[in-house]
């Protein structure tokens, strides 16, 4: 890469970094890393454009609309309106699982849309506060947890279930306000700081959490509580039960693995999401596509990727690299990845390593890593993309931090 053109990168860079929104997280040591933002380089603007390629792409759609009205003054209501919950909450914390609503099952069901696409780019729909019922339960360590109705009425379901093969849930956390995604965005940014809690929580107004319909679990163990990622993570077996059944309950897995690219974040056994229909929960299930896939909302293709024979990184450390990759990728409305691969050990020079430290000054990045990317640009792309183009070695480089994690630090060469 030539002089002048690096340091056009380092504008562009400085935008970037600024906008970073990833929420993936790279191994390392608890402060992973990752990350750019989610547009291309050359910040033209991606396509909204909704693809219809699967049965339920109308539904997509629709509330793609919806959705488009209500990225601010919605998120503002709900913030409102959540404020208002969390005094119900505190109010209510001794009762387990007490209605916090007197709607009737049916009256809800005909409120609140089960399959609701809440992700990097569809904030919670519009009015969903008010429709939603929900209940408020106790966890083993004393927390409220509150969760919509029916989502936990089918959890209880699911636990009596796990409990008769010997593995034992409890709920870390469900439904949660837009003012709670920001305090533990805040908790989040004040303990491992800002990089981090990008990384690994969603923005105020576009997690999952907000419908009531997400429920991250957590395990017990020979009567422990295992609770923190890191610990949960270790019990790939207990996870494998507990997903087998899922759908039997109307739950799918959320973010799965290998599906950065689509979700926008990692693999996280925990988090499952209730979606009603136990015959949907199969299909999505059986078929291992993400809700995105099935709803039409993007065209989701698995990704080739080949870490070649690097001398310097260990497959699992290229791997984490790669994950940033997708989880940036996801970002790029419309956009479909094909393949990735590391460009090899050659990259990681004195002068490589001295411009991404330059681009991105506070850093310190310990070592440079080149990947290469073939993606195809949406068939209506505006701004930075070529329309309906097979984009062919597209650049990608990454820093490595001295905690071990990587950041996505430029790309579009
Ligand atoms: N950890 C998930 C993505 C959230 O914060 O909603
Ligand atoms: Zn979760």
């Amino acid at each position: 890469m030539n002089k002048k053109l690096k340091k056009l990168t380092a504008i562009l860079l400085t935008v970037c970094l600024a906008f970073a929104l990833c929420a993936c997280s790279s191994g390392g040591s608890g402060t992973s890393q990752g990350t750019g933002q989610a547009q291309p380089a050359g910040g033209g603007q991606t396509t909204e454009a909704v693809q219809e390629t699967v049965p339920a792409a109308d539904h997509q759609a629709q509330q793609a609309e919806t959705a488009a009205q209500t990225a601010e003054a919605g998120a503002e209501a709900a913030n409102t309106a959540a404020e208002a919950a969390d005094t119900a909450v505190s109010q209510t914390s001794s009762t387990s699982a007490a209605a916090s609503d007197t709607a009737s099952p049916a009256q809800q069901s005909e409120k609140i849309d089960y399959l609701a696409l809440v992700n990097k780019q569809n904030p919670l729909p519009d009015g969903w506060e008010e429709a939603l019922e929900t209940v408020h339960m106790t966890n083993s360590i004393g927390d409220d947890v509150e969760v919509e109705k029916k989502a936990y009425d089918a959890y209880l379901l699911l636990k009596e279930d796990l409990e008769k093969e010997g593995v034992y849930v409890d709920l870390d956390s469900a439904r949660r306000s837009v003012a709670e995604q920001q305090r533990i965005m805040d908790d989040f940014t004040e303990k491992y700081g800002a990089d981090y809690a990008l990384k690994t929580v969603a923005q105020p107004g576009y997690s999952e959490h907000h419908t009531g319909l997400a429920l991250d679990l957590y395990l017990i163990i020979d009567g422990k509580d295992v609770v923190e990622n890191e610990d949960m993570i270790q019990y790939p077996e207990i996870w494998e039960t507990i997903h087998s059944k899922l759908a039997d309950y109307g739950f799918i897995l959320r973010y799965l693995q290998d599906k950065e690219h689509i979700t926008g974040y990692g693999y996280e056994p925990w988090h499952i999401r209730y979606v009603d229909d136990v015959n949907i929960a199969k299909e999505i299930m059986d078929s291992g596509v993400t809700l995105e896939g099935w709803l039409g909302a993007v065209n989701e293709t698995d990704v080739d990727i080949n870490y070649g024979n690097s001398e310097t990184f260990i497959p699992e450390e290229l791997a984490e690299a790669a994950i940033q990759i997708k989880c940036t990728f996801a970002g790029w409305k419309g956009c479909e990845l094909h393949n990735l691969r590391y460009a090899g050990d050659e990259a990681d020079n004195e002068e490589n390593l001295q411009w991404l430290n330059t681009l991105n000054q506070e850093a310190g990045y310990t070592h440079a890593a080149e990947f290469l990317t073939d993606f195809h640009s949406p068939v209506e792309a505006e701004g930075a993309w070529e329309p309906d183009h097979e984009y062919k070695d597209y650049q990608w480089w990454l820093g490595r931090t001295d905690d071990g994690g990587w950041e996505v630090v430029t790309w579009g060469y």
